[in-house]
């Protein structure tokens, strides 16, 4: 067992752990995030020289539910028992948020007794690279957050119209055309005024090349396995392409439309998509896929699929012909041909597919896992695939319904001196979410769990990121691992301000609890 201590965290730990930890208990009961599931305080407190894990024992229990815990801590030591990795190190994550003193010099921590478990296998963050780019250090703070609030999968979308993150070996065009917008939309402007007409307007600013290469990627794989967490990488199909066919313009229906050779400057939904028709389009997207089978060693990819237009389907000889040959139909039928055709790429590496629930339209195999997303009939018109009518097919879906866990929604703050892309989800609207709600009961394990979707087209850099995810998503991680056992929100939020204050300590831009 690996004892991990937060890179960016621990750097400044060192000096204020005592001081963060010691107001975390003036309250007397520990402020702990998600709450521990069964919690009983005891007389006095453990106290030792140095780290408080580095004093654990580990026992194993079968018995104990995957990523749970049992942790004691009485005066004359510390144990843990867990039938898995993750449970210890969850184990050793409570300990840490429960300690009123941890750190080289020593630790200080409270009798207690805990019993732990998850109530979802998925909790889950989002980060769209694309629109904008953060880059290691930022995605490696969020990972170490991910880890303190017992999220484990951490969904990374790494491809998109406005931009191509990923150096695929042998397609080295991706990055040289699709890494790199010559402008972006002039949101942060005084003059914006979030009008369509505005967000159209561009700034004239040079963005990019921003990209990951081969070896970053995996560094930010085994740093995130190190704390539990899966990568799960996602790879947009068939549309949502439009950077990759900036560097492939032979790839889209009308290569005419990509003389430009650039990614799509402005926010919103891109009418080029991959062509369906070619051959050589969907060879490069296996080659694509089948690298980051490769580099990200999860059992899960994330194939997109969402709010991808039909419309240059419709005109063009070779979807026409492909259509024909394969029986679709019409151009209803190429995405579901094309998500099937991936379904299996995929099997056959041993990955099971994710993509955003439209889809699921058409006949999909029960296999593919669905990532619900829409609550009413929208994304490029596509009619409305609910989870709960994805669960019932058969379908495992993981819930992400825009008005509970889009963190790019506004978050109904008296004064925030950053922008949204409209909508509005308070902290309280997070903490109110149910990723069961409206799911039958026969359906209900098809339900994975839930995530917090950072889209970040009105989010430009790690302060404003920073600001819109915290503190939400430590009411998404306390909804995910509690599900219906949570305490409340009163209760979340005095725990919440704790938190609050102790990321403040360590440099994360928190957004005030209102
Ligand atoms: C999405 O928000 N377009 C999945
Ligand atoms: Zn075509």
């Amino acid at each position: 067992m690996k004892i991990v201590h937060c890179s960016r965290l621990a750097t400044v730990a060192m000096t204020t752990a005592v001081l963060s930890c010691a107001a975390a208990f003036a309250a007397d009961v520990p402020q702990i995030i998600p709450a521990p599931r069964k919690m009983a305080l005891g007389e006095g407190e453990f106290v030792c020289k140095g780290y408080a894990a580095a004093q654990a024992k580990f026992e194993s229990d079968a018995a104990i539910p995957k990523e749970g815990y049992r942790l004691s801590v009485a005066k004359d030591g510390i144990k843990v028992v867990s039938s898995d990795d993750a449970g210890r190190f969850y184990a050793l994550e409570t300990l840490k948020q429960l300690a009123v003193k941890d750190g080289k010099d020593g630790a200080k921590v409270p009798c207690v007794e805990i019993e732990d478990s998850p109530r979802y296998s998925w909790r889950g963050f989002h980060l769209d690279e694309c629109r904008h780019f953060f880059g290691k250090e930022t995605v490696k703070s969020i990972l170490d957050l991910m880890a303190r609030y017992k999220l484990n999968r951490f969904h990374w979308h790494l491809t998109e119209d406005q931009g191509w993150r990923v150096d695929v070996p042998g397609y080295p065009d991706l990055v040289k055309y699709g890494a790199v917008r010559s402008a972006s939309p002039r949101h942060g402007e005084k003059a914006y005024t979030g009008t369509k007409e505005d967000a159209a307007k561009l700034n004239g600013v040079k963005y990019g090349p921003y990209y990951y290469t081969e070896a970053d990627l995996r560094e930010i794989v085994a740093y995130a396995a190190e704390r539990h967490i899966q990568v799960v990488p996602e790879i947009e199909l068939p549309g949502h392409v439009y950077a990759a066919l900036a560097a492939y313009p032979q790839f889209a229906c009308r290569p005419e439309n990509l003389a430009a050779r650039e990614p799509r400057l402005v926010w919103g939904i891109e009418k080029d998509v991959l062509c369906l028709g070619n051959d050589e389009a969907i060879k490069f997207m296996e080659n694509v896929v089948d690298w980051v089978c490769k580099v990200f060693p999860g059992d899960v990819v994330h194939i997109g699929g969402d709010e991808c237009p039909q419309v240059r389907w419709q005109s063009c000889p070779k979807c026409q012909e492909r259509i024909k040959k394969e029986g679709l139909g019409d151009h209803h039928g190429l995405q579901p041909w094309i998500t099937r055709h991936f379904v299996k790429f995929l099997a056959d590496r041993g990955k099971r597919t994710l993509g955003w629930d439209e889809y699921l339209l058409g006949d999909i195999p029960k296999s593919a896992m669905g990532m619900s997303w829409r609550e009413s009939r929208s994304g490029a018109g596509h009619e409305l695939v609910s989870g709960a009518a994805a669960a019932t097919r058969g379908h495992d879906v993981v819930m992400t319904p825009c008005s509970y866990c889009y963190l790019d929604y506004g978050q109904g703050l008296k004064e925030d001196p950053f922008f949204y892309i409209g909508g509005k989800v308070t902290l309280e609207r997070c903490y109110s979410f149910d990723p069961c709600a409206g799911v039958p009961d026969n359906a209900k394990a098809h339900i994975l769990g839930g995530q917090g979707n950072n889209w970040t087209e009105y989010t430009w850099n790690e302060y404003d990121l920073e600001w819109k995810a915290w503190p939400r998503m430590l009411a998404l991680s306390e909804v995910f691992w509690l599900g219906e056992a949570k305490p409340g929100f009163a209760d979340f939020k005095k725990r919440a301000a704790a938190q609050r204050s102790w990321l403040v300590r360590h440099g994360v831009n928190c957004a005030p609890l209102e």
